[in-house]
């Protein structure tokens, strides 16, 4: 009967180029992370919501001591996946279901947090939003020396992209994320993001509708985009 929310903000946003974490770059006046919490807040199904922020991050910290929320915070480590596992590790005991976010996803709208909790709460083991891919995708072998040629193209209307809140049921995760943490470098770099984990251990996946809002920011112009949604998708 408890759900989470793990929102990670720890990364350095480097692709966005402002020098500062991402989660701390504005828009329209309010930073990327309380974007984030105010979507969280309005879908209203977290009992506990944990921020995962830079090391020695003070600007960030104030944003989220500040947040109507208040978030718990804890301090991220160098890769995604470190920074989930610092929020795992501070999720309250019997926690039932755990929602995995982006802060780079800020504009997520409330109902797509609702909808995986919904799927949860209807048994799922894990749920992902997801849309349909526009570009056609292509395989390559990349031989070294040669330029990468095309081995394949799988069937577009079967391909999804994905997006965040991931939700879990809660040990069902912290089961994976045990399992994985003798696996060696190269098995554990390929793990991309939580859902990826759950189907390596052979749990099914299911999906739900993502939204376009909920693109991932990550270069100047996923910034503007963005802003230009933001009328459609007030807090
Ligand atoms: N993230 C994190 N800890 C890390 C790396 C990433 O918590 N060590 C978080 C980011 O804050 C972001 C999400 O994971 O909310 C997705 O990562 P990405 O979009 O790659 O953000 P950055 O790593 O900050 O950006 P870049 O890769 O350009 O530096
Ligand atoms: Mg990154």
């Amino acid at each position: 009967h408890q759900t989470a929310v793990i929102v990670v903000a720890a990364g350095s946003g480097t692709r966005l180029g402002y020098g500062i974490p991402k989660a701390l770059v504005p828009l329209a006046g309010r930073s990327l992370l309380e974007h984030a919490l105010d979507r969280i807040q309005l879908a209203g199904c977290a009992a506990q919501v944990i921020a995962v922020l830079p090391e020695d991050e003070a600007e960030l910290a104030a944003i989220a001591a500040n947040h109507p929320l208040r978030p718990h915070w804890v301090s991220g480590g160098a890769t995604r996946n470190d920074s989930v596992r610092a929020g795992l590790a501070a999720l309250e005991p019997g926690t039932e279901r755990v929602l995995i976010h982006d802060a780079a996803r800020a504009l997520t709208p409330p109902e797509v947090f609702r909808q995986v909790v919904s799927s949860l709460l209807a048994g799922a083991q894990a749920v992902i939003p997801v849309v349909p891919v526009v570009d056609t995708i292509k395989q390559v072998a990349t031989d070294p020396g040669r330029q990468p040629h095309v081995t394949g193209t799988p069937a577009r209307d079967l391909l999804r992209a994905v997006q965040t809140p991931q939700g879990f049921h809660a040990p069902t995760l912290l089961a994976a994320h045990q399992q994985a943490t003798d696996w060696d470098r190269a098995k554990a770099e390929a793990i991309t993001d939580d859902a990826m984990l759950m189907e390596i251990l052979g749990e099914r996946v299911d999906t739900v509708p993502g939204a376009a809002a909920a693109l991932k920011i990550t270069t100047k112009p996923d910034l503007v985009l963005a802003e230009s949604m933001l009328p459609a998708h007030p807090p």
